[in-house]
């Protein structure tokens, strides 16, 4: 027998990727997709590019899961970060379910990438406190206790030395400002002082695409929590979308 394969879309900054998700077994069916993230991104042009990409994968059963950069609460965006302000108070849901035709999950993309990591990834079986952070256009967060989320953390604008830590550690800001590794990474390590300072984590989990080159800079990291490469990087999200569909009664 086939095994279900959900839909997970992953809305970036620069790019939407969607792809079939095996829940069964948390990684991507066939080809992941990707277009890019329409400027400016209000709610009908990127909803438009959502329901394009659902139609290029067609036979995904039950609900459909949207990973978005924003706080979500019952399928509604409240923040817009880095995606046009007109998202704040849309519910998203609805929308995507009238192009999609099918029930849609719309959740906070670090949470999304966070359950991915969790269920499937370097967080796997993981007892305690763990914050997956993604580093990317923003930061992004996803805040566990003995594997069960504490959903919408947004610590990626936690003020370190009177900054919004995104505007000055993302991935973004590191491309930006032709930061080399150890400038980046000294920012890096201050924001994990403050983030640790707080909650003290017993895993941070670090996560987006850069993470991919995490041997590359692990030597210069230092935080007293443990510190672990994301195993999904850049599907992370698409991935979690899926599994938390998946776990949402229908
Ligand atoms: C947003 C978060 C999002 C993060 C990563 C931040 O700017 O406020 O909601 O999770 O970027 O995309």
């Amino acid at each position: 027998m086939a095994t279900p394969a959900v839909l997970g879309i992953d809305v970036g900054g620069s790019s939407i990727k969607a792809g079939l998700v095996n829940v069964a077994a948390g990684r991507v069916s066939g080809q992941l997709i990707a277009a890019p993230t329409p400027t400016p991104s209000t709610p009908p042009a990127l909803i438009q590019v959502i329901g394009a990409l659902g139609a290029q994968l067609p036979g995904a059963l039950g609900r459909v899961g949207v990973a978005f950069p924003s706080v979500i609460k019952g399928g509604t965006a409240y923040t817009a970060a880095n995606i046009d302000a007109r998202w704040i108070g849309t519910d998203g849901a609805a929308l995507a379910e009238r192009t999609l035709g099918r029930p849609v999950l719309f959740l906070n993309d670090a949470d999304a990438a966070g359950i991915a990591e969790m269920r499937f990834g370097s967080g796997r079986g993981c007892k305690g406190t763990v914050i997956m952070l993604t580093f990317g256009t923003g930061i992004g967060s996803a805040l566990f206790t003995d594997g069960r989320l504490f959903p919408n953390t947004e610590f990626g604008h936690l003020e370190v030395a009177g900054r919004d830590a995104e505007k000055w550690a993302s991935a973004r800001v590191r491309t930006a400002e032709s930061l080399d590794f150890p400038a980046w990474v000294a920012r890096v390590n201050d924001y994990l002082a403050a983030m640790h300072r707080l909650f003290w984590p017993d895993v941070f989990i670090l996560g987006g695409a850069v993470s991919e080159r995490f041997q590359e800079f692990a030597p210069l990291l230092k935080s007293p929590a443990e510190l672990r490469p994301a195993h999904f990087a850049g599907q992370a999200g698409v991935v979690g979308a899926a599994l938390a569909a998946a776990e949402t009664a229908a």
